[in-house]
């Protein structure tokens, strides 16, 4: 027997608004604790509309995996960024992409990007040299995304951004996405076409980003069959019925979607493991052995990786503390049960990596960090679905191969050549935007090993 939607419990809000200014105020904390308190599914009412946080790795395996077609999505606020990219469409439209777009993924193309991503990185480690020598304090959160915003750029379109278009490109993407992000949330929102500063300024933005992505697009077709990349793929594809090319404005879909999608959470992680690795010296000091062991100062390789397990272990246990998609959502087709109650058509089911990589039942002491969670012996044993950084089931990120491998390699990159501290004073937490981010005061002070 399974109840009504009307019996899922949740917590009672204000007239009009419902839970929204809580969830606004300090989402984490606000959904962490009504799952202790209301348990594996949760309404919660946000004023017009109703949202149904679902925890429990059983409902995920029913939401991403046996009845994944059922569950769509629908990111209005993103429609305008991303369009029918990846991410963002459904259906036919999106398998039809998605097949095309697999290839360009395998790990045996990944493992030739390697080489673009160990170079980004010793250039940024060069540009370190003068930080530690100067005793600047240093961004650690914008010289990630300045480096994995690189890689992405050279290793999926073939081509370089130089320091400053890379630096306007991600503060445009990132002001873009934030608004955006924000959008989820709110009960009330000025149209778009009302000249706000935000609606001004998000427009401004997002032209900056279409006319650079406009441009990788028509260089590469004066430069077709140079390039063996994910930018190609997208150009010469053709519909195997119709014979027809992508038009523009799809290719500028899967761009902006692959830039956004592929740079931003890894750098995000690669933040957070510097900044957790600063507050649990025991760790860093496993990883600098195993680092020492295998690689003696060299660079990392690929064939490497598997010899580097506790390297792994610390990225699984940040992606489970601080996952960078730390809520999505999906709208669903049909009916459906979850747990012990009947969801509607249309009904909004909200999933919340960072909520289930909490749950008591399969995370005992979920806010430590402990990277010995991540043993193979112990991964066997949890429920696979109760760890989902890179989400579940065939709409599972296209990137995660790219993702581990990028911070396999540029984590003993960075801490063989430096120490990475937290400087006394500047608080670090998770700053939920359009992904989570540590924040407010990200700076951190990098010295050279070895030196004091
Ligand atoms: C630590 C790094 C990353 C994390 C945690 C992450 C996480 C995720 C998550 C949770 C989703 C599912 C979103 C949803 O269902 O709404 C997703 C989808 C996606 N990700 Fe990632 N991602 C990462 C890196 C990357 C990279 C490097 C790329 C590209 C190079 C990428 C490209 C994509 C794409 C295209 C999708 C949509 C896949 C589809 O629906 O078919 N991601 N990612």
């Amino acid at each position: 027997m399974t109840a009504p939607v009307s019996a899922i419990p949740g917590p009672r809000g204000l007239p009009v608004v419902g839970v929204a200014p809580r969830l606004l105020g300090d989402p984490l904390e606000f959904m962490v604790r009504i799952q202790r308190h209301y348990g594996d599914l949760v309404r919660l009412s946000l004023g017009r509309h109703t949202m149904y946080l679902a925890i429990h790795p059983d409902m995920i395996k029913r939401i991403t995996q046996e009845n994944w077609k059922n569950y769509i999505k629908r990111y209005p606020a993103m429609d305008e960024i991303l369009g029918q990219g990846l991410v963002t469409s459904n259906g036919a439209h999106w398998l039809r992409q998605r097949r095309l777009m697999q290839p360009a993924f395998h790990h045996q193309r990944i493992a030739r990007m390697a080489s673009i991503m160990v170079e980004e990185a010793e250039q940024m480690l060069a540009r370190w040299e003068t930080y530690a020598r100067t005793r600047q304090p240093v961004d650690i959160q914008h010289e990630m995304m300045l480096l994995t915003q690189k890689i992405i750029v050279r290793t999926m379109f073939g081509t370089s951004l130089n320091n400053d278009e890379a630096e306007a490109v991600g503060k445009a993407f990132n002001d873009t996405l934030n608004w955006a992000a924000g959008q989820q949330f709110r009960w009330w929102q000025p149209p778009r076409s009302w000249p706000t500063p935000g609606n001004l300024q998000y427009r401004r933005n997002l032209e900056l980003l279409e006319r650079t992505v406009y441009r990788l697009i028509e260089e590469r077709r004066q430069h077709q069959g140079e390039h063996d990349d994910l930018l190609e793929m997208l150009v010469t594809a053709r519909d195997a019925d119709t014979g027809e090319q992508m038009s523009p404005k799809q290719i500028r879909d899967e761009v902006m979607t692959i830039f956004l999608a592929g740079h931003e959470t890894t750098a995000g992680t690669l933040s957070w493991i510097l900044h957790l690795l600063a507050h649990h010296g025991e760790s860093e000091r496993k990883l600098r052995a195993e680092y020492a062991t295998v690689l003696g100062g060299r660079n990392p390789t690929p064939a490497d990786l598997p010899q580097l397990p506790y390297n792994r272990m610390v990225i699984d246990e940040t992606l489970r503390l601080y996952p960078p998609t730390w809520i999505l959502s999906r709208v669903l087709v049909e009916a459906d049960t979850l747990g012990d109650y009947e969801l509607p058509a249309g009904a909004v089911v909200a999933l919340s990596p960072y909520v289930t990589h909490r749950h008591p039942d399969f995370w005992p002491n979920a806010e430590s960090f402990d990277p010995e969670r991540f043993r193979p012996t112990a991964i066997e044993q949890r429920h696979k679905f109760a760890y989902i950084p890179f989400i579940t089931g065939p709409r599972q990120c296209i990137g995660n191969n790219f993702a581990l491998m990028e911070m396999q390699l540029i984590l003993p990159m960075i801490l063989q050549h430096f120490r990475v501290s937290a400087i006394p004073g500047y608080p670090v937490r998770p700053i939920p935007r359009a992904t989570l981010r540590p924040g407010p005061m990200q700076w951190m002070e990098v010295r050279r090993v070895g030196e004091g």
